[in-house]
């Protein structure tokens, strides 16, 4: 039985001193062992995020980084750095670093592969435009995605991989997905998985929905029997975040 994960994605919001307002906040209502909570601030609300939630079952991930070890990159974060602060999970590949900073299917998987080398959770994400669910290629783009992100990531490593699947369309535009359509593609990344691996690794696989999750939407995104969760944007910067994660 797959444990639900549900992941709150910060984005460009928040300051160190109003994130530890929003942990504290959050951190009474979140108290079940059932889900497992993340939340991903900015890279530099990170220590006061690491340092709020201690004591508590929220863990912290980061929004991104880099796919080398060090270097002159500059502006960009290695995977030690997330590491030696305490963080657990990285989004990688999220829609909006395909869109505004040139992220590939390419930099996913190295990004993939050295999230997993350095011990961190890689939530992977894919998903279609508008025009693409027009065309009726949303499966095969999906599954183009995973296969890539996946390549040369062994099926142990696999298994702890989080695939979250968010419909470009859905993200920021209070247009969810219906479960059935969210329902659909989870599934089919779960086929892609099992026909890469086997389906063993596929029913551990944890693949999330995200696109405009809210405390009204979640429990019935959340029950649908490939949908192990959720990567929540604007919900997860207010109370309603705990919602989400007691969606039961
Ligand atoms: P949203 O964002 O919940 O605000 O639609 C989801 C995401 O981009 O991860």
């Amino acid at each position: 039985m797959r444990k639900k994960i549900v992941a709150g994605n910060w984005k460009m919001n928040m300051t160190p001193a109003k994130a530890v307002e929003l942990i504290d906040s959050l951190k009474n209502e979140i108290n079940s062992n059932e889900v497992d909570v993340v939340v991903c601030p900015p890279f530099v609300c990170l220590p006061a995020v690491l340092e709020a939630v201690k004591g508590t079952n929220i863990a912290v991930g980061a929004q991104n980084m880099h796919f080398e070890e060090n270097g002159a990159y500059t502006g960009e974060i290695a995977p030690s750095m997330l590491v030696e602060l305490g963080v657990k999970y990285v989004i990688i590949g999220h829609s909006e670093r395909r869109q505004y900073f040139a992220e590939t299917d390419q930099t996913v998987n190295k990004k993939t592969l050295k999230a997993l080398e350095h011990g961190l959770v890689p939530v992977v994400c894919v998903g279609e435009s508008l025009e693409e669910r027009q065309q009726g290629v949303t499966i095969d783009l999906v599954r183009l995605q995973t296969k890539i992100a996946l390549k040369d990531v062994t099926a142990e490593d696999a298994k702890k991989v989080v695939i979250a699947y968010e419909p470009i369309w859905a993200i920021g535009t209070g247009m969810t997905a219906t479960s059935a359509q969210a329902e659909e593609v989870c599934a089919a990344i779960r086929q892609v998985i099992a026909e890469v691996y086997s389906k063993e690794v596929a029913d551990e696989v944890r693949v999330q929905y995200g696109g405009s999750v809210n405390g009204g939407n979640a429990n019935e995104l959340f029950n649908m029997g490939n949908i192990d969760g959720g990567l929540v944007g604007g919900a997860s910067l207010k109370p309603e975040f705990a919602s989400i994660v007691n969606y039961k």
